[in-house]
């Protein structure tokens, strides 16, 4: 029995990571592996689009109910069989939020499920601030061999990415999860592209994939599913199987290489000083040189 690849989403609130991780879950399911989508977030809403639309009771809530929980009552089955869990999160305003992953994968280890249900593939859906303990909980203590991060071009999301890059830079000396790559989400404004190309050269690490802003997701999404299942003939779709296909085969992860702040300000200041120059026409053969 093959030990579950076990990967981590991170990046900035509103980015795209559960709409980006339920895809992925649904083109890896397609393409023959056992999948359980982790939803890490107190909103415990990562596993929607999987389950037409409909919210599952988390771990933290059931627990709340009744002292002993026995695994198999947090996990529901979504599309195509991919086991979804929700840590939940405290009451707002009571506790740190990370309580929920922790209290969480302590259970599953305890009652041995990776290992029962035979899975390829475990997917945590985390918010991006590694700040507070909880969150790292995935890249921490060996949970999470691979990280992955979903950016747009703008630029606190690349913000976000570059602390989650000194969290795995940190970690990663007592033995962490490393970084697999960056996601590039909502890829279509002019010079997204060579933005966040320019940033993983920075940075030391790469571009996983490119996925374009589609109207296609909006109206799956509205139906409650994820794009692989509500239009698994569209372009859109067909990103996402490609993303599933490079994560499937991907195997070795980095220490990434985060800029300091000094470093990421400078790094924006010049990216704005191009855009302006593009703008304005005033495309200056100094400005471009290294585009
Ligand atoms: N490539 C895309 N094309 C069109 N819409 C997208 C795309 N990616 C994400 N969205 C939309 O952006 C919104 C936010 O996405 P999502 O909920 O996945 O973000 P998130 O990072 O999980 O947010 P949170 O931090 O709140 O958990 C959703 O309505 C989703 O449909
Ligand atoms: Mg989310």
């Amino acid at each position: 029995m093959a030990k579950a690849k076990q990967i981590a989403i991170y990046g900035k609130g509103g980015i795209g990571k559960s709409t980006t991780t339920s895809n992925l879950s649904a083109a890896l399911s397609k393409l023959g592996f056992k999948v359980m989508q982790f939803g890490c977030d107190p909103k415990s809403d990562s596993t929607n689009t999987l389950r037409d639309g409909a919210y599952i009771p988390t771990v933290l809530d059931t627990l709340r109910e009744k002292n002993e929980v026995n695994a198999h009552e947090v996990i529901y089955q979504g599309f195509n069989g991919i086991y979804c869990v929700e840590a939940g999160g405290p009451a707002p305003g009571v506790g740190c939020a990370g309580r929920g992953i922790i209290t969480a994968v302590e259970l599953f280890k305890q009652q041995r499920i990776f290992e029962e249900l035979d899975l390829d593939f475990v997917i945590y859906d985390v918010l991006g601030d590694v700040v507070c303990g909880g969150f790292a909980v995935p890249i921490r203590e060996g949970i999470a061999e691979h990280v992955f991060t979903v950016s747009s071009a703008d630029f606190m999301a690349v913000y976000a990415a570059n602390n989650l890059f000194r969290g795995i830079q940190k970690y990663s000396k007592a033995g962490g999860a490393l970084l697999g790559g960056l996601i590039a989400n909502s890829i279509n404004q002019p010079y997204a592209k060579e933005i966040i190309d320019d940033f993983v050269a920075q940075t030391k690490t790469r571009v996983v994939e490119y996925i374009p802003r589609s109207v296609t997701v909006t109206q799956c999404e509205l139906q409650g599913k994820t794009t692989i299942e509500a239009a698994p003939d569209s372009a859109q779709a067909r990103v996402y199987s490609s993303l599933a296909e490079k994560i499937a085969a991907h195997q070795e992860s980095k220490t990434p290489a985060p800029l300091e702040a000094r470093e990421l300000r400078e790094w924006a200041g010049k990216w704005g000083q191009y855009l302006l120059a593009f703008e304005t026409g005033d495309i200056r053969r100094e400005l471009t040189a290294n585009l």
